[in-house]
């Protein structure tokens, strides 16, 4: 079968890795993909939101299953279309993509289905959501509904912040039309989990557990990332997974189906563990990314079986395990990101890391420039390490980070290491 991915990051490049390894799969396409990517796939040059396109091409080159990485083209409609045209699609339509689409949306869903999250208020208006702040104690969260690429949180310490975060939102529109609602939300206190499952819309099965490291700095320090790091398995325990699935995964994907918007695809619940057990922070509706890396690099399975069965609603017949080695992936970043940054810089010693045993080097942010490859995102590089327990798997990684070098190239140094203590 002939499979196209959507998407060019690590994540991206992480399914293709995987994908290339079922025995079912004739060709890999990439849209647009990287040079990563292009070592094992066909990169082809259509933007990932290119909806139109992209079913022109997949329509003409017989692809049997597309799997798409990024929410952008989830949350504007891609499987409706691709579907519509008689393809088969990995991911949620537009309506069910709404989960991570509208952060009001999914958070009056848990409303009404007692799935447990903080407590939050939604605004229209930035005066009222001001008033409602200040009868709050410090610290709170201020959540730009729409899409914001990982960084429409804001973690507010005091009153202050608050403000001045909400004015940012709803008043300078940092985020545009995505801040045309704010959430104003409890602050919660835990360890942070992410719980990815696969659903065919009946049957949801979880994928190993892994933890992200969003802010820039060590010790979880400065604005948030995409991500810049992540392992797996993460620090929950089978009792607490198995209450996540049973009190948030199965009512999530049954009130869906109930609400006319049945979910297919990858569910992605952000948890925080606190005192009084889960909750959830966030909903996506599609891979994380750097999740993937680690977790992928862990599956054993064939995920072209999987991502079929899942499309054609026969995963209750399906099985996978996992490694029992933790994989780590440190993600290498531009000097300046989440904010500004200069790209083109030439990446050096990716071919002797490259070579290590157990280590794969996602690309993110690369781009092939006169025979060079040099930096061409805010996150480059996702360098991934397989180890016996989270120590060997830290120091695998880290390894591999030292072998790779440019002007300006940055990483956090302590990914793994809450799991150490
Ligand atoms: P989200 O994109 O909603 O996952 O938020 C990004 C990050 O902000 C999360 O990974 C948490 O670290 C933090 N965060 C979000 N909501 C809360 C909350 N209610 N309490 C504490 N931290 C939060
Ligand atoms: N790593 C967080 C996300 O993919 O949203």
């Amino acid at each position: 079968m002939k499979v196209l991915v959507i998407g060019s990051g690590g994540r991206e490049h992480a399914l293709v890795w995987k994908l290339a390894q079922s025995k079912g799969v004739k060709k890999i396409y990439s849209a647009p993909g990287n040079p990563g990517i292009a070592e094992i796939a066909k990169c082809i040059d259509i933007r990932a939101d290119d909806i139109d396109a992209l079913r022109d091409f997949a329509l003409k080159n017989s692809i049997g299953l597309t799997v798409v990485g990024p929410e952008r083209p989830l949350t504007m409609g891609i499987t409706d279309t691709f579907e519509e045209a008689g393809l088969k699609v990995l991911g949620p339509s537009k309506k069910a993509a709404e989960i991570e689409g509208s952060k009001s949306f999914a958070k009056d869903l848990m409303n009404r289905c007692g799935i447990p999250t903080a407590f939050y208020k939604t605004f229209t208006n930035a005066d009222e959501a001001k008033g409602y702040a200040e009868r709050h104690h410090p610290p709170l969260v201020v959540k730009a509904d729409g899409l914001a690429g990982g960084k429409g949180v804001l973690i507010c310490p005091a009153m202050d912040e608050a403000f001045l975060a909400i004015d940012l939102i709803m008043k300078d529109r940092v985020f545009g039309d995505s801040g045309n609602k704010v959430i104003i939300e409890e602050f919660l206190t835990g360890h942070e989990i992410s719980l990815l499952a696969i659903t065919d819309g009946k049957t949801v099965l979880p994928l190993a557990p892994a933890q992200d490291h969003k802010p820039i700095y060590d010790g979880d320090q400065g604005p948030n990332t995409g991500g810049m790091g992540a392992y797996s398995p993460g620090p929950i325990s089978n009792i607490i997974q198995d209450r996540v699935m049973k009190e948030v995964m199965l009512p999530v994907v049954k009130a869906m189906k109930e609400e006319g918007r049945p979910y297919k695809g990858i569910l992605y619940a952000g948890l925080m563990i606190t005192k009084e057990g889960p909750k959830v922070l966030e909903f996506n509706c599609r891979f994380g990314d750097p999740e993937t890396q680690p977790i992928l690099m862990r599956l054993n399975g064939d995920l072209l079986k999987i991502f079929m069965a899942a499309v054609e609603g026969r995963l209750s017949r399906v099985r996978f395990g996992w490694d029992k080695r933790t994989a780590l992936c440190v993600v290498m970043a531009s000097d300046g990101y989440p904010a500004e940054y200069e790209k083109g810089i030439q990446i050096e010693g990716l071919g002797n890391a490259s070579k290590m045993k157990d280590v794969v080097i996602f690309h993110a942010g690369t781009a092939i420039r006169d025979g060079r490859l040099v930096t061409a995102g805010g996150r480059v590089l996702g360098v991934t390490g397989l180890g016996l327990g989270v120590k060997r798997a830290i120091k695998k990684a880290y390894k591999a980070v030292e072998e790779i070098s440019w002007e300006g190239a940055y990483y956090r140094h302590d990914i793994g290491s809450k799991a150490v203590k």
